[in-house]
């Protein structure tokens, strides 16, 4: 026997939903970017994506972890198909800065061959990440490879990384949230902030 269906309100009870506060996490002093901007930002992002895809099919290559959340959010605004793929890379070097030689975690799952590539990143800093994973795609003989990143730090630049969708440029300071992490905390803030102090120090 199966059970009754239930009106949909009895499974969605609205105006009962507690909606929790939004409250800033201790351990962030201040908000760079905020939740209201990144969703903007994102719509912005899409659409213009949406526009230069038109009729076409994306494959979605995002760098783990720190991709995810902007993937997430960016595969569901974009009206063109896609496909997700994920990459895992390691930079040889200090934990704080790349060294620009990176190796390969967790490669593709799929051939790019013919395919227009755009690459999901959350945030360049070197670009030296980047640059080396444009060069190694780009080998694979896709139809086009692009970048889309949410944030960038400029004053960090040490090689010219052609990005052709970007969020927000920021400070040379160290941020968290929105999938940036420190310690590989804080990745599910859905800002991105910077902390306070005695975070690092203990
Ligand atoms: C971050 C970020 C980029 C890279 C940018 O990843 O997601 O991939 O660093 O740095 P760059 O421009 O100086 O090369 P990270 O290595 O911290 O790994 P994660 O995403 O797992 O946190």
């Amino acid at each position: 026997m199966t059970a009754p269906l239930l009106p949909v309100e009895s499974l969605l009870p609205m105006d009962t939903v507690a909606v929790p506060p939004k409250i800033l996490h201790p351990d962030v002093e201040s908000v760079l970017v905020s939740e209201e901007q990144i969703a903007a930002k994102i719509a912005e992002l899409a659409a213009a994506v949406d526009n230069d895809y038109a009729g076409r099919e994306v494959v979605l290559v995002g760098v783990l972890k720190g991709a995810v959340m902007v993937m997430a959010d960016l595969a569901r605004a974009l009206t063109v198909p896609v496909s997700l793929e994920f990459m895992a890379v390691s930079s040889y070097g200090s934990a704080t800065s790349s060294s620009g030689v990176v190796r390969i975690l967790k490669d593709l799952d799929r051939d790019i061959t013919d395919c227009d590539v755009l690459v999901v990143e959350d945030i360049i800093d070197s670009g030296l990440t980047l640059s080396w994973l444009l060069r190694n795609l780009r080998s694979r003989h896709p139809r086009s490879v692009e970048v889309v990143a949410m944030l960038r730090k400029p004053e960090a630049a040490q090689v010219e990384v052609p990005v052709k969708y970007m969020g927000f440029d920021i400070p040379s300071v160290f941020v968290v949230g929105y999938g940036l992490d420190y310690a590989q905390r804080y990745r599910e803030l859905p800002y991105v902030g910077t902390l306070r102090p005695e975070v690092y120090t203990g």
